[in-house]
Order: C-alpha cells, then structure tokens, then sequence
C-alpha cells in the first residue's frame, strides 16, 4: 500500500520534476521536461493536481495558444486538477531587485501587470489559490532598500490584486510564501509570522493568507510543525509547500520527510489535525528539487517518496493518536488540561487571585514529557 490515489490530494509544481538542476556552481544535469509529459508521470503516480509559474508553461508568446490548448488537453485527460497558479518574478535579470517591491517602478509595473495576467489564466484553469513567493523581494546591503517604503508598495499591490478578483468575480485565494534568504540576501516577510502580521494590515486580509514551506522556516531555524499550527489558529493556511531540510543552511528543498524526519511526523500529525481538530484539507502539495545526482528515473522516485513518505507518516501518526498507551500518556502530560480557561466561567480575577496556591509542590511534580515523545518516537521508529 502507500500508493496515493487521487482522493489523498497531492499536487506538485511543475517546476519541481522539471527542474533541470542549474545551481550557483553548475550547468543543467537533465533536459527540459514537456509538461505535458510531467502532468501524465504524475497522474500515473497518483497525484491529483499540479501548479505552476506563468513561465514554466507559457514563456513565449507567440506558442501561448498552442501550448495552452496541449496542455489543458492532457489535464482533462488525465483528470488533474490545477490548484494553484504562481508568477515567476526572480528569474529575469528585470527583477534583480525584486517585482512588487523594486525601487524602479517601471519594473514594479511590469511585475504587477505580469501577475495580473497569469491571475486571469489561473480563473481560466480553476485554480483557487494563487501564490507570492517574493524571492527577490529584498536587499543584500543596508541602505538600498527603504523597508518601511517596500512594504507600502506591497501592500499597494497585494490591495490592488484583491480588488481586481473580487472585480471580476475570481474564486480565488492569494497565499503569501515567506523565506528568510536565498536568492535574496535578506528578504522581506522572511517567516510565516512577519507575513501574517502584514496580511493583517492589507485592506481585504479575507483574501490573503500564507503559503509556508518546510525548509523555508527550517532554514531560520523556526519549528514548522508550530509555525502551521499558528497560521491555522489565525485561519491563515490558505496553501502548503511541503519538502525537507537539514536545519539552518542553504535551501535544500529535498523530498517530503527527507531532512528532519522527527519535524516531518509533527508536520503531518498538525495537518491530519492533532487528534483534536479538523483535518486540514487543502491539497498536501510538494515543492522540492530532485537532486543533481538523479536521471529521469530519479525524479520520479523522488516524487514517489514525496506521496509515500507522507502515507507512512499519515499512518504513523494517526496510530500514535489511537495507541492507548499515548492517550494514558496525554493525560498523564495534562496536554488536555490547556483547553481549560485559565479563568472558569463566572469567576473574575478577583477569586483567581485569591486562591491559595502550593507552588513548591506544583514545582516539585514532574510533566511526562519525555515517556509521551518517546512513545511518538517509537511509533515513527516503527518499533509500535
Ligand atoms: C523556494 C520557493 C519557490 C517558490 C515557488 C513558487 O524554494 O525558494 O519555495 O520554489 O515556492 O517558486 O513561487
Ligand atoms: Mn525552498
Ligand atoms: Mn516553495
Ligand atoms: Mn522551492
């Protein structure tokens, strides 16, 4: 088993697969994908959708009708979905210093009407979510990017691309994908929690919410397992890019569960809703670079291994929930007990306060942690 079918939900960008491997020290080590040929490999490996930069499948225009009608062929075909559309604004020597928030507004402009466009195209394909990775947005040096001015001309942008689908009437989400460096020395909105702050201060917050990647949060050595359980508190989890990380360094952008396995568990244990809430339900999508070291063949082991390792941990984690042994260990933890208001109904701080307390005692008694982790590590271990 761990064969994915359609109902599981995954997607993958196209530029994932396709990517041909061109780093900062090394040509391409594989050719070009059609994808065409990416949408059927991976309907045959059981994924349900893909997504895409405008330039991954249109970059030319005088080919846009063509490829367009071949591609929206093998989607209907092959009956996948596309969920999510994004632009690419970091590729183009015009984006050196970023699309939204350039300090030349010719080139701010040019960005702006180059996602306006590819917006119409995701309505046109049903995509539901549309994504910012503003990997340009940034700066390598102090004093040539004015901050406080960068994030008024985002938030003008990300205020005008709101207006514009409710316009025209788009069933369309926006998610904002943060990453703290790489390409850009430092880049604006550099963790999920600097993007939902600013998400907060947009005129139409409703339409906007994030789009965290594993690595990108890893990568500042932040926990992304709480980082998503934050942005679902905040009803902020519009999308997801799941790949791995060795911890702070480059971006690796490695397979799902590759990397940091144990965050990986916790990953999916917060997405399959923690034994306490709903299931996330948004597609489980993967944004990752097969290694250079890998053929065609490699790739698509790589993106069988995204789909499995995320069914054997679905597995794992929805047995560690149903184990007895960690329900006990739960209580024993007083995980449950954090659902109670600190103040109970109808008491004011006046009885909070006047309580008499033991705190030696409360001091003295030991949590249970380390037994609950180790049954979860056991369960990952597949020693349960
Ligand atoms: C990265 C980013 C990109 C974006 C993608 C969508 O690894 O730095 O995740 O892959 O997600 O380009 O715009
Ligand atoms: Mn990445
Ligand atoms: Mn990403
Ligand atoms: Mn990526």
């Amino acid at each position: 088993s761990f064969t994915p079918t359609k109902d599981d939900k995954f997607s993958f960008g196209l530029w994932t697969v396709g990517w041909q491997g061109v780093d900062v020290f090394g040509t391409a080590v594989r050719p070009a994908m059609d994808p065409v040929h990416a949408v059927e490999k991976l309907a045959e490996l059981g994924a349900a959708a893909v997504t895409f930069h405008d330039d991954d499948v249109v970059p030319d225009d005088n080919t846009r009708g063509q490829v367009l009608e071949r591609f929206t062929k093998a989607l209907a075909e092959t009956g996948m979905g596309v969920e999510m559309m994004t632009t690419n604004l970091f590729s183009h020597p015009v984006f050196k210093d970023g699309g939204l928030t350039a300090n030349d507004r010719q080139v701010r402009r040019y960005a702006l009407a180059k996602v306006l466009r590819n917006v119409d195209l995701a309505a046109e394909l049903g995509a539901t979510t549309y994504v910012l990775w503003g990997g340009r947005e940034g700066a390598e040096s102090g004093g040539s990017k004015d901050v406080r001015a960068a994030l008024d001309r985002y938030k003008e942008s990300m205020d005008l691309l709101c207006a514009y689908v409710r316009e025209q009437g788009y069933n369309i989400r926006f998610a904002i994908e943060p990453k703290p460096n790489e390409p850009r020395g430092d880049i604006l909105l550099p963790s999920i929690g600097h993007a939902i702050a600013f998400i907060n201060d947009l005129a139409d917050p409703e339409l906007v919410g994030i789009n965290p990647e594993v690595g990108h949060e890893q990568m500042a050595s932040l926990n992304y397992a709480h980082g998503i359980a934050q942005a679902l508190w905040h009803g902020k989890l519009y999308h997801i890019d799941l790949n791995g990380q060795h911890g702070p360094r480059f971006d690796q952008d490695l397979r799902f569960g590759a990397g940091n396995l144990r965050e990986a568990f916790w990953t999916v244990d917060v997405l399959q809703g923690a034994g306490r809430y709903p299931a996330y339900d948004g597609h489980i999508h993967f944004d990752y670079k097969p290694p250079r070291t890998e053929d065609e063949d490699g790739v698509w082991e790589t993106a069988r291994g995204c789909m499995r390792n995320y069914l054997i941990l679905r597995e794992k984690v929805n047995a560690f929930r149903a184990d007895p042994e960690v329900v006990e260990a739960l209580e024993a933890a007083r995980v449950g007990e954090l659902n109670e208001p600190t103040l109970a109904d109808g008491e004011s701080l006046a009885d909070l306060r006047g309580a008499s307390y033991d705190p030696d005692a409360l001091g003295n008694r030991g949590l249970g942690f380390e037994r609950l982790d180790q049954l979860a590590m056991e369960h990952l271990l597949g020693v349960r």
